[in-house]
């Protein structure tokens, strides 16, 4: 990396906002409702409170919460709404992390505390993590960290996760099951019983990454559609992740991390004193972190409110809905497996669907893509609902258009061959 010399003279802060401004001209334009990856999108007032909350607590320091009982209130009350939400029972527990990878990584560190406390794992072996091939990467993140390793189980033709495969991958290294709630490719929720009850009958933990669907699921139950057993309240789930930062709307920079009960959370706690200056303790992965995200995520929880997610959860699935329908209306399209929340999976039928993806995206559109099978990938946002009617009116024209060229393709070869 070539080296940059520090600028010898500060700039204005209007040079500056100009000069970023104009680095921010190739980003992703998430505001208006064009994109369908990497952004969780609420409105323009539940941003604004974000961004004042945020602001109140931005230079104040996460880390140390006997200074700054504000934070530690903040961090303590967020944790509680999440768990209640997620079927948290009186004893439950959490931890206020900054991310969804932070969250997963501390129930990895708990598994793999617990399993080392209980003198489970082989010697020469390493602590094993049994997944759906579906998990987020960051349990393999959280494992080369941490000296585990994960074995990734394939899914069943519906891309759930199949719990007979994974209690089949167990063996005596194991020390931790995972499932989702949704999985971040199909968006669909894992059989978490039956995972769970695997788990539980060989005495291992069992971690469910609801990072992107604690905040959607438990209202779209409330809406009155059918969720699968997820969260707490299934038997044998020892922790759970859930992102403030995602469907909780909250600023980047927040998720919860639950745990079952206290004991299991205090298997996360790092202590240390051999030092000058003594005790320094933490049950997070990172140590100084601002205070924005933290009020920010409290001041959206109490801003929103449960009539507020509902309302945003309702505009999200009137998308979901409305796109999906569209989906089915067309032959050569289809929907993969059957997801609950967020995520819609569309499949080419007889149709490349990454020529529709690129159909899509010279109409305007940001398209993300998966590659197992080939699909593409929308991550759906309340603000999608007003933009869905134009969306689906360019996914039939996109179809067409790739039916037409390819249809041309065809005749050609026919004429060549001929
Ligand atoms: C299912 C799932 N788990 C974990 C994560 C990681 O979250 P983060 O990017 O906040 O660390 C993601 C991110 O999209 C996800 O989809």
């Amino acid at each position: 990396m070539p080296t940059l010399p520090l600028p010898a003279h500060g700039a204005a802060w209007t040079d500056l906002r100009q000069r970023m401004a104009e680095a921010a001209s190739g980003d992703l334009d998430w505001r208006s409702g064009r994109a369908t990856r990497n952004a969780w999108v609420a409105s323009p007032q539940v941003h604004h409170v974000a961004e004042e909350a945020f602001r109140l607590f931005q230079w104040d320091n996460g880390l140390y919460p006997s200074s700054f009982p504000s934070l530690k209130r903040f961090q303590e009350e967020a944790v509680a709404i999440t768990a209640g939400l997620l079927g948290g029972a009186a004893d439950s527990a959490g931890t206020l992390t900054t991310g969804g990878t932070e969250s997963n990584f501390q129930a990895c560190v708990a598994a793999r505390e617990k399993a080392r406390r209980e003198g489970r794992v082989p010697a020469g072996r390493v602590p094993r993590i049994v997944a759906p091939r579906t998990a987020h990467p960051s349990f393999d993140k959280a494992a080369w960290y941490l000296g585990m390793e994960v074995a990734r189980v394939p899914v069943g033709e519906i891309g759930r996760a199949d719990p007979a495969a994974m209690a089949r991958a167990v063996d005596d290294a194991t020390v931790m099951l995972v499932g989702s709630a949704p999985c971040w490719p199909y968006g669909c929720v894992d059989p978490i019983e039956d995972i769970a009850a695997v788990a539980a009958a060989r005495g291992l933990w069992m971690h469910v990454d609801s990072c992107v669907g604690g905040f959607t699921l438990p209202f779209i139950r409330k809406l009155g559609r059918e969720v699968p057993p997820f969260d707490l309240s299934v038997p044998g789930v020892d922790s759970m992740s859930a992102d403030l930062h995602k469907y909780g709307f909250a600023a980047k920079g927040a998720s919860v991390v639950l745990f079952r009960d206290e004991a299991r959370k205090a298997l996360t706690r790092f202590t240390f004193d051999d030092w000058p200056t003594g005790s320094y303790a933490t049950e997070v992965f990172n140590g100084t972190r601002t205070g924005g995200a933290i009020s920010a995520a409290w001041a959206v929880l109490h801003h929103l409110g449960e009539d507020g997610y509902l309302k945003l959860t309702g505009r999200m699935l009137s998308a979901f809905d409305k796109i999906k329908a569209a989906v089915d209306a067309i032959p050569s399209l289809g929907i993969f497996g059957r997801p609950h929340a967020a995520v819609l999976p569309v499949v080419g039928r007889g149709i490349d669907v990454f020529a529709v993806a690129e159909a899509m995206e010279a109409r305007g559109w940001t398209v993300s893509r998966c590659k197992e099978p080939p699909i593409i990938h929308l991550l759906l946002n309340p603000l999608h609902a007003d933009i869905a009617d134009r969306y689906v009116d360019d996914l039939r024209a996109a179809v067409a258009d790739v039916a037409a060229k390819s249809g041309a393709a065809r005749s050609r070869e026919v004429s060549y061959a001929g």
